[in-house]
This record gives C-alpha cells, sequence and structure tokens, in this order.
C-alpha cells in the first residue's frame, strides 16, 4: 500500500528528483577527499543544488505556498497557512566524508501543523513517508514503534553536541545519565532525521537531542506520530521557536526517559 495523496505525490516528486543528484554527487566524494582541495565546497554545492531541484518541485504545484528551507531561508514569508520544510541533506558530515547514512527530509505544515512528511535515505533507497491519519510507511510496508517496555531494555539514539554548543558539558552530562539508565550503549549515527525515523519503524526505542533545527526533525513528527510513537519538546527555547531540543519514543518508555532526561538549568 502507498499514500497517493496529491500532497504525498508532490513530495515523492521532487525527492526522487533531488536524489538523483545527489546520489551523483555522493559518488564524486571519494574522489575529492583525496584531492588537495577536499570535498567542503563541492558538498556545500551538492547541498544547495538538491535544495533547488526540491523547492522547484514543490512550487510548481503551489507557487504562493511558503518554504522553510536550511540553505535558502523563508520564501512566500507571508504565507503562514501552508508551509513545506525542508532539509536537503540531513546528515551533511556524513555526506563529506563518504559516509552512507544522510537523508533528504521534507514536511508540509498545515496552519501550524505538521500534516505530511517524507524521509528518504537514496543510498539505502529506503523512503519512510506518513500523511496525517493515514499511518506510516516505509517504502511499500506499513511502519510501527517498538512493544519495548523499560527503558533499562531500550536501544537509544542521539546526537551532538555542536562543537560550539554553549551547553556541551551539560549535554554530555545529561548522556551519562541516559548511559547508566540502559544496558545497551547508546547509538549515534549522525542524522536527526534518519534517527527519528528509525524509531518509527522499531529499529530504535527512543531518541532524544538538544540544540536541533526545525528543518532536522519536521518531517520526522508526522512520521513517528503515525507509526504511533510520541514526540515531545523539551526546555522550548523561547525566543526562537525553530530551536529544538526533542525526545522521540516509542510511546511506552517516554514517561521514563523524559523522568531521566535533565530537564532544569541545562540552558
Ligand atoms: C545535522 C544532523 C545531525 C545533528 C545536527 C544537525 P545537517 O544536520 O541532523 O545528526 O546532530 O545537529 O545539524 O547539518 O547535517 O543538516
Ligand atoms: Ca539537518
Ligand atoms: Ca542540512
Amino acid at each position: 500500500m502507498r499514500l497517493s495523496s496529491p500532497k504525498m505525490n508532490i513530495i515523492f516528486r521532487a525527492c526522487n528528483k533531488a536524489s538523483k543528484s545527489l546520489i551523483r554527487d555522493f559518488g564524486e566524494i571519494e574522489k575529492l577527499q583525496v584531492s588537495s582541495k577536499g570535498p567542503g565546497d563541492f558538498v556545500s554545492a551538492a547541498d544547495k543544488r538538491s535544495e533547488k531541484i526540491i523547492i522547484e518541485e514543490l512550487l510548481k504545484a503551489d507557487p504562493k505556498c511558503g518554504v522553510l528551507s536550511e540553505e535558502i531561508g523563508e520564501i512566500n514569508k507571508d504565507n503562514k497557512d501552508n508551509r513545506w520544510i525542508i532539509d536537503p541533506i540531513d546528515g551533511t558530515l556524513n555526506f563529506l566524508n563518504g559516509i552512507p547514512q544522510f537523508a533528504i527530509s521534507i514536511g508540509y505544515e498545515d496552519k501550524g501543523e505538521m500534516v505530511c512528511g517524507v524521509i528518504f535515505d537514496p543510498i539505502k533507497d529506503e523512503m519512510f513517508f506518513a500523511e496525517k491519519g493515514n499511518g506510516a510507511f516505509l517504502n511499500n510496508s506499513r511502519i510501527r514503534v517498538s512493544n519495548k517496555k523499560k527503558l533499562r531494555d531500550s536501544i537509544l539514539v542521539t546526537g551532538g553536541p555542536k562543537f560550539n554548543s554553549k551547553i556541551r558539558s551539560n549535554i554530555f552530562d545529561e548522556y551519562v545519565k541516559i548511559s547508566n539508565s540502559v544496558d545497551a550503549p547508546i547509538r549515534k549515527f549522525g542524522s536527526a532525521s534518519l534517527d527519528i525515523a528509525n524509531v518509527a519503524c522499531g529499529r530504535f526505542d527512543g531518541y532524544w537531542q538538544r540544540e536541533l533545527n526545525y528543518w532536522d526533525i519536521a518531517a520526522g513528527i508526522i512520521i513517528l506520530k503515525e507509526a504511533g510513537g510520541f514526540v515531545d519538546f523539551i526546555d522550548q527555547n523561547e525566543k526562537n521557536s525553530l530551536k529544538k531540543n526533542i525526545l522521540a519514543t516509542n510511546s511506552i518508555i517516554h514517561k521514563e526517559l523524559m523522568d531521566t532526561l535533565v530537564k532544569k538549568n541545562i540552558e
């Protein structure tokens, strides 16, 4: 089964088109790594190429729709009702180093609510997607979160802190605290969108991370919800609504993980 509303078809088309360009560019990375210049500028161009293709496709259907995209920022800023939220490459550091763990993430907001989204890993050819009320899918199969009941038995994933984070040591303290609450070592894969997608399909039981941007996790919100998971934002930055500290789980371990996180005085 596959969702095929007009909105979803637009996102699929944009994703498929951009992914061709990304796969081609990813194939060049190995050569650039041994060159004296390195792949930095090339990757930033690849990011922009992917973004351009996505935005062109999305706006073809509705040129007045709002856009918030990582590289270019906002388009049709006044449209507060409908908005695309785009991360053209989520997992840039992986991409830059030839590590095949990155994704295109596209979410669609209707009056501020995330109502459909796609996270596409072009290397593994895994497309995670969901539309409000219609369940979540990975390629042609319906997905659901795991059934893990205890935090201690859970497989968790996280990311960060960023190099220039002002709360680096707090984030590490929190990491140690959570590590001591689970038996399995915490995973770190370097792509926030895929981290949530992997909670949605039951590979991980929970994911938390501070200092994310909205576009890292926008599509993931609806995909996880439709897969039966739960998303919370903790210690919300009142001055900047695009900055997010996320807790995303299979629902069952949510409270236990939330209670274990250091919630107060971290920022
Ligand atoms: C990054 C990835 C990474 C997360 C960073 C993000 P980018 O996005 O999602 O997993 O730890 O905080 O900035 O820069 O690769 O699009
Ligand atoms: Ca990102
Ligand atoms: Ca990005």
